[in-house]
C-alpha cells in the first residue's frame, strides 16, 4: 500500500488483532487491502477519502448501486411495522415468492434463506433425498458456496487440473468423494459420465455462466444436453443463479437460454446488497421441504423482513423497462471501449462479459472452459487492475474476477474508465 493509504493501513492492522486475517470472508484479503468507509451509488470511498468508481460491487449484489434510496426507504418503512417474528407466514414473503414465480421459469415454489451457500446446500440435500442417490456433478471453475460437497475446483493451479482441488482442510472425505468434477462445455465428457454413473448421480449443479472465473459463455448445445440427459436419468438439474439471477434478467439466465432446470438457487443481486437468498423449483420437489415431509429446511433469519422488503423494491425497480437497457448498454460500452484501447496498445486481450458484467482477460483464442483460461496472463492482469485502482476505478485486484456495472453508473463513468484503461494499458505495453 502506498503512503496515501495511511488510515486504511491503521484500520487493517487493528482488524488483524481481533479478526483472523482482518477480514470476515476469504476473498476480501487483497493487495492493496484498502479499507472502505463509505459507499453511495456507483462510488466507494476509502478511509483516506479517495473516491473510486466501484466495479467490484461486493461480488455482485448492488445491481442498482450502493445505498439505493428507494430500497433503503422500503426497508425503513418495513421496520416501522415489523422486524423478525419467526413464526408462521409473512405477507411480504408471499408477495416476493409470487414475484419470483412470475419471472423465473423453473419456479413453482420458493424458499428463502440468507446466503447463496445455504441455497445450494439445500438444493443438493433435496436432490439426494428425492433421488436416493449420493453423487453429484459440478464443473471446474464454478463456485457454489463454502460447504463440503462443492468447495473445490474453482480457480485451480495447472497441476491440479483433472484432480480434486479442495479449498479447505476439514472437509468430510466421503462427501468430497461423492462430487465428480467435469470440464464445463464438454458434452462428450458429460455424456460419458452419465452413461457410466448416471444411476448414482443425484444432481448436476452449475453456474449457467461460470462467472466465478470471469465470464465463460455456455454453448447452447451444452445446456441442452445437460437438460436432456438429466431428465432421462432422473437426475436433478440445478442452475446456481446466485450471480446470473436478477443481474442478467428477472428470469435469470435460464429464461435467456430457454433451458428450464429443476431447481434454481438465487442470492446476491436479489436484494441489492441486503442479505437474502432463495431456492426455487418444481413444486413436486420443493414440497419435500414442507414441515412434516421428509426434507428439513430451516433458518432463524430466513425471509427476514429487511431482506424481503429490500428485494421487493429491487424487483420493482428491475421491472422498469429502462433498467436492464441501461445495464446492458453500459456493459457493452465498457467491453468495446476497453477492447479498443487494448488493440491500440497491441495488448493481447479478450474483452468478454455478458450484460452488465465485463471481464478483460489478458489472452487471445477460444474460451470454452477454465482450461482455456490457463493461458491468461495473470501477472499482466493484476498489474492492470492495480493500475486502474490507482486511477480511481476499483476492479478487485484478483485475476479473472468480473466487473459489474450498476444502474447508478453513468456513461461518463464508463468513458472515464476507458480513458484510464488507455493510460494503464499504454504503460503496460
Ligand atoms: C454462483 C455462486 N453460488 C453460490 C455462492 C455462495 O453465496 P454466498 O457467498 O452468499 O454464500 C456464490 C458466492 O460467490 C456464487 O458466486
Amino acid at each position: 500500500m502506498s503512503d496515501n493509504h495511511i488510515r486504511s493501513r491503521e484500520i487493517y492492522e487493528h482488524a488483524q488483532q481481533v479478526i483472523p486475517g482482518g477480514v470476515s470472508s476469504n476473498n476480501r484479503l487483497v493487495e492493496p487491502n484498502l479499507v472502505f468507509t463509505r459507499a453511495e451509488g456507483a462510488y466507494i470511498y476509502d478511509a483516506d477519502g479517495k473516491q473510486y468508481v466501484d466495479y467490484h460491487a461486493a461480488f455482485g449484489p448492488p445491481i442498482l448501486g450502493h445505498s439505493n434510496k428507494e430500497v433503503n426507504a422500503a426497508v425503513s418503512a418495513a421496520l416501522t411495522k415489523i422486524d423478525l417474528v419467526g413464526v408462521g407466514a409473512n405477507e411480504m414473503e408471499i408477495r416476493l415468492a409470487e414475484k419470483i414465480i412470475e419471472h423465473v421459469p423453473s419456479a413453482d415454489k420458493v424458499l428463502f434463506a440468507n446466503s447463496g451457500s445455504e441455497a445450494t446446500f439445500a438444493a443438493l440435500r433435496l436432490s439426494r433425498a428425492v433421488t436416493g442417490r449420493d453423487k453429484i456433478i459440478k464443473f471446474q471453475g464454478c463456485y457454489h458456496g463454502h460447504h463440503d460437497a462443492v468447495l473445490m475446483n474453482v480457480i485451480s493451479a495447472p497441476d491440479k487440473m483433472g484432480k480434486k482441488d479442495l479449498l479447505s482442510k476439514g472437509m468430510t472425505q466421503q462427501v468430497v468423494d461423492n462430487t465428480l468434477v467435469l470440464p464445463f462445455n464438454d458434452i462428450e465428457e458429460f455424456a460419458r459420465t452419465i452413461q457410466d454413473q448416471g444411476d448414482q448421480i443425484a444432481a448436476v449443479i452449475l453456474e449457467p455462466i461460470p462467472h466465478n472465473i470471469g465470464c465463460v459463455m455456455p454453448r447452447p448445445e451444452f445446456l441442452q444436453t445437460l437438460r436432456e440427459l438429466t431428465e432421462k436419468k432422473g437426475i436433478v438439474l440445478i442452475f446456481d443463479e446466485v450471480i446470473t439471477g436478477f443481474r442478467h434478467g428477472l428470469g435469470g439466465y435460464q429464461k435467456i437460454a430457454g433451458i428450464t432446470p429443476d431447481l434454481t438457487s438465487m442470492g446476491k443481486a436479489i436484494a441489492n446488497g441486503y442479505p437474502l437468498a432463495a431456492l426455487a423449483g418444481r413444486a413436486a420437489l420443493m414440497d419435500h421441504c414442507r414441515p412434516g415431509n421428509d426434507v428439513f429446511f430451516a433458518g432463524t433469519f430466513n425471509a427476514h423482513p429487511v431482506g424481503v422488503a429490500a428485494s421487493l423494491k429491487t424487483v420493482e425497480i428491475l421491472e422498469r423497462p429502462e433498467t436492464y437497457k441501461h445495464l446492458y448498454t453500459l456493459g457493452e460500452r465498457a467491453r468495446a471501449g476497453i477492447e479498443q484501447v487494448a488493440k491500440k496498445h497491441k495488448v493481447e486481450m479478450s474483452s468478454t462479459g455478458f450484460g452488465s458484467v465485463f471481464v478483460p482477460y489478458f489472452m487471445s483464442g477460444p474460451i470454452n472452459n477454465y482450461n482455456d483460461l490457463l493461458r491468461n496472463d495473470t501477472k499482466k492482469e493484476l498489474e492492470f487492475r492495480r493500475g486502474m485502482i490507482q486511477e480511481g476505478l476499483y476492479m478487485l485486484p484478483v485475476a479473472m474476477k468480473r466487473n459489474h456495472v450498476s444502474l447508478a453508473h453513468t456513461q461518463e463513468d464508463i468513458d472515464r474508465t476507458i480513458q484510464a484503461a488507455d493510460r494503464v494499458l499504454g504503460a503496460l505495453a
